[in-house]
């Protein structure tokens, strides 16, 4: 196993975002991006929210688009719920969500940066040419989702890797990134666990007992309060665990050569 490829942080800069991009590392840690009083009070927040909901991960099987369900919990509507879909009336509440799920985030953090403002304040600071929120039809988009996992089901996002991969025809981007900001970690297990494998382009069928015919992982153990940004596009999974919820807070980052970053859900 080569942990030579996992670079650890306490503060962002251009090099560790361009290191991403070029392949020369597999995942950024930066510790204690979110400080711990803050992350258990949202905590507390998301747990009266009432607009948590299942999360589904899209895949291809036989040339037909699943939402898999891997046992989490979500509270944001994420822009995958609209793919294919035909359904106005669904990309309508996409959009109309964004900017009302954003606020209600702050709301929750308030009076504190949500941890997804402070990443794209950062990024926008650190990164030339800059780093803004997504805007793939001329709307702006969704940034920040929490996600919620248990213990029960902890194991349905351990069995196979998955992939992320924003459909070409919403934006073709060079590289997809995933950041996940760790608002309460469980003691044993809720590993990431990453592939350092070429990248997958979105419309990539993925094998039967894909975990079996990839090279051996790398794990990370995150810490309350740690941000992990990391290619998406490569697999990854999230190994099962015992004990407390596994809450994180999501964003993808989009990048394209000579453009600002771009963020969504
Ligand atoms: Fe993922």
């Amino acid at each position: 196993m080569d942990n030579s490829i996992i670079e650890r942080t306490i503060e962002i800069k251009q090099k560790s975002i361009e290191n991403l991009i070029q392949n020369e590392t597999l995942a950024l840690i930066v510790e204690n991006f979110y400080a711990a009083d803050l992350c258990d009070s949202l905590y507390i927040k998301l747990q009266k929210d009432k607009n948590s909901e299942i999360y589904t991960h899209e895949t291809i099987e036989d040339n037909k688009l699943v939402l898999q369900n891997y046992g989490v919990n979500r509270i944001g509507l994420p822009f995958n719920s609209t793919y294919n879909t035909s359904d106005a009336e669904l990309i309508n509440a996409y959009y109309r969500e964004a900017q009302v799920a954003r606020e209600r985030l702050r709301q929750h953090c308030y009076p504190a940066f949500t941890p997804i403002d402070k990443l794209r304040l950062i990024l926008d600071e650190v990164f030339i040419p800059g780093a803004s929120v997504a805007h793939f039809q001329n709307k702006k988009m969704l940034t920040g989702i929490a996600r919620i996992s248990s213990e029960s089901l902890s194991y349905l996002s351990e069995i196979q890797p998955h992939f992320d991969a924003l459909p070409l025809k919403y934006a073709e981007f060079d590289k997809q990134l995933a950041a996940n900001i760790y608002l309460n970690t469980p003691e044993d297990g809720g590993e990431l666990e990453l592939w350092n494998s070429l990248d997958l382009t979105p419309l990539t069928q993925v094998p039967k007992n894909w975990r079996e015919k990839l090279p051996p992982s790398i794990k990370i153990k995150p810490k309350k309060g740690d941000l992990i940004i990391f290619n998406c596009r490569k697999p990854h999974a999230i190994c099962a665990f015992k004990g407390k919820e596994r809450i994180t807070i999501q964003v993808f980052i989009g990048y394209k050569e000579g453009m600002p970053l771009m963020l969504w859900n």
